[in-house]
């Protein structure tokens, strides 16, 4: 999703915002809209929503970073999410996880710089058989183990490095 002026992300925001205040919904609903809407919580975001709905910011942020459902920064163009559900926690889920943010220098809930992946752990997917399942875009990891991680992103490394190297040809 491109990026959005601060006069786009307002007038964005306004139907959601009136239509909840409207309706005298829970915070947490309204973060959850905004989400679905944008990918994540811009900044900006909380900040419009502090001033329309007249609660302070720091509430806001603090609603938002306790639940884990919530992001704040855009999804990379190769979403990565590593299940934690019971089954693959069990197996191994969490070594996959911090195999996955050593190899993309990123902490969990984050995006790569250059925006290819991103990380988030997401609770059962509902094929606990091949646990520690992890999905990377569309396609799903089965028996997941940290010494998988480098294979099954190496390809998708490539491509993103070619891609960036002919972008910067076309600005060069
Ligand atoms: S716990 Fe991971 S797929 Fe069910």
């Amino acid at each position: 999703m491109k990026t959005l002026s601060p006069k786009e992300l307002t007038d964005e925001l306004r139907p959601i915002l009136t239509r909840h205040k409207r309706e005298r919904a829970p915070l947490v609903p309204i973060l959850q809209e905004v989400q679905e809407r944008f990918g994540y919580l811009p900044r900006e975001s909380m900040l419009e929503i502090a001033n329309f709905m007249q609660i302070a910011a720091s509430t806001i942020y603090g609603v938002a970073t306790f639940y884990n459902q919530f992001r704040f920064t855009p999804m990379g163009r190769h979403p990565i999410k590593v299940c934690m559900g019971t089954a693959c926690h069990m197996r191994g889920g969490r070594l996959v996880l911090e195999a996955l943010e050593r190899e993309l220098e990123i902490k969990v809930g984050d995006t790569t710089p250059d925006e290819e992946f991103s990380l988030d752990r997401v609770a059962c997917i509902g094929c606990c058989v091949l646990a520690p399942v992890t999905v990377i875009g569309e396609d799903i990891h089965p028996k997941m183990t940290p010494f998988k991680v480098e294979e099954a992103l190496t390809g998708l490394k490539e491509k993103a490095s070619q891609g960036n190297s002919k972008s910067n040809k076309k600005e060069g």
